[in-house]
């Protein structure tokens, strides 16, 4: 059983509680002061296995300026990981030390096998090409702030939605709201993943699967651009032939409505032209300080929330069966139970969310 305000997936939170930490972003961020003695004494832990910019400083200029202090690490080979320190030995004792740990890992599934050894609240500010929830978060204030709904929107999605975890953890989210529509803009080896698609079709939602932004961009309200993430690809010669695929240009600008918006969770390549930065729909920026506002009110959400007691795992235990993603954290913390969902036909690893035919 699991007595922490853990934030894995989105599906951890109710929409309401969604809306609740939403709200509370746009009250710090209209009034950031009178927070800024909220976490005094509290510490929160940023294990960073994996490079970042924005999540990582975002978190921490959020503790900072909640009052309260920060411990972690964003290289892990300056770490006991680098002497073969587990995950597991890691979270614990990181977890003792600490009131709330956010942590990214390259390895799908990292936060659930964190959570269920910590001693506080885990974060998962994203677990490899799986899942980013508190970057979701920051885009639906982002939504919400420049076109004030979350509902009735046609969003398209760019780039690589296969490895985009946060095209992931925001398809599930905008899914939970009416009528809203997906335009997915890939290359068919960058397509999103048949699961995620699944959880558009059980909220009722549509979706439709396109191979350029030319044809589609005057139907959307919010065009939502990717990076194609060399560091995801298992060769370097796939990568080269992805890799410049898309590009966001000023003079395809022409063709989107005067009002919608152009988001980026960032970092950019090549797949936004720097001259569409000036246009006043480009929200990236605006969109990467909003993540500042929202990684507050989480913290403070995080803290006072009443916690929901449950089961961290609720499938059943195969340790005979392994997960058949190779980016799984099963293949290398060998200690975590191989706990799967069973759907008849075929087990959902409880971990990277891998469908294991039978
Ligand atoms: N959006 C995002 O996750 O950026 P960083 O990798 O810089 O944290």
């Amino acid at each position: 059983m699991n007595n922490f305000n853990n934030l894995i997936d989105m599906d951890d939170y109710t929409v309401s509680q969604w809306n609740e930490i939403i709200s509370l972003a746009e009250k710090i961020k209209a009034n950031p002061m009178e927070y800024s003695e909220k976490c005094r004494g509290k510490i929160m832990a940023t294990l960073f296995y994996e490079p970042s910019t924005r999540t990582q400083m975002s978190f921490q200029a959020a503790m900072i300026r909640l009052g309260g202090n920060i411990i972690g690490f964003d290289n892990p080979n300056n770490s006991s990981v680098a002497k073969g320190e587990s995950l597991k030995d890691t979270v614990k004792i990181v977890s003792s030390y600490s009131d709330i740990l956010v942590m990214r890992h390259s390895q799908e599934g990292s936060a659930k096998a964190a959570a269920l050894c910590a001693d506080c609240h885990i974060i998962n500010a994203g677990d490899g090409g799986h899942l980013h929830p508190t970057q979701t978060l920051t885009d639906l204030l982002t939504l919400k702030t420049e076109l004030r709904r979350l509902d009735n929107l046609t969003v398209g999605l760019c780039g690589d939605l296969k490895y985009g975890r946060t095209t992931h953890s925001l398809v599930k989210a905008l899914s939970s709201f009416p009528n809203n529509r997906f335009v997915l803009i890939s290359t068919p080896s960058l397509a999103l993943p048949s699961y995620i698609k699944d959880v558009i079709r059980a909220h009722g939602s549509s979706f439709t699967e396109v191979d350029t932004i030319d044809e589609t961009i005057k139907d959307l309200d919010m065009l939502y651009m990717t990076r194609i993430q060399r560091e995801r690809f298992a060769s370097s010669e796939e990568y080269e032939r992805q890799k410049d695929v898309y590009c966001l240009t000023k003079a395809k600008m022409q063709y989107a409505r005067p009002n919608m918006i152009v988001m980026h969770p960032l970092p950019r390549v090549n797949e936004i032209e720097v001259a569409v930065d000036d246009d006043p729909r480009a929200a990236y920026f605006r969109q990467a300080n909003n993540g500042m506002y929202v990684r507050m009110a989480l913290i403070l959400f995080t803290l006072t929330e009443k916690p929901k007691i449950r089961p961290l795992l609720m499938g059943e235990i195969h340790n005979n069966v392994c997960c058949t993603n190779s980016k799984c954290v099963t293949q290398t913390e060998k200690y975590l139970p191989h706990s799967f969902i069973n759907r008849g036909d075929i087990l959902i690893c409880e971990y990277c969310d891998e469908r294991i035919l039978l």
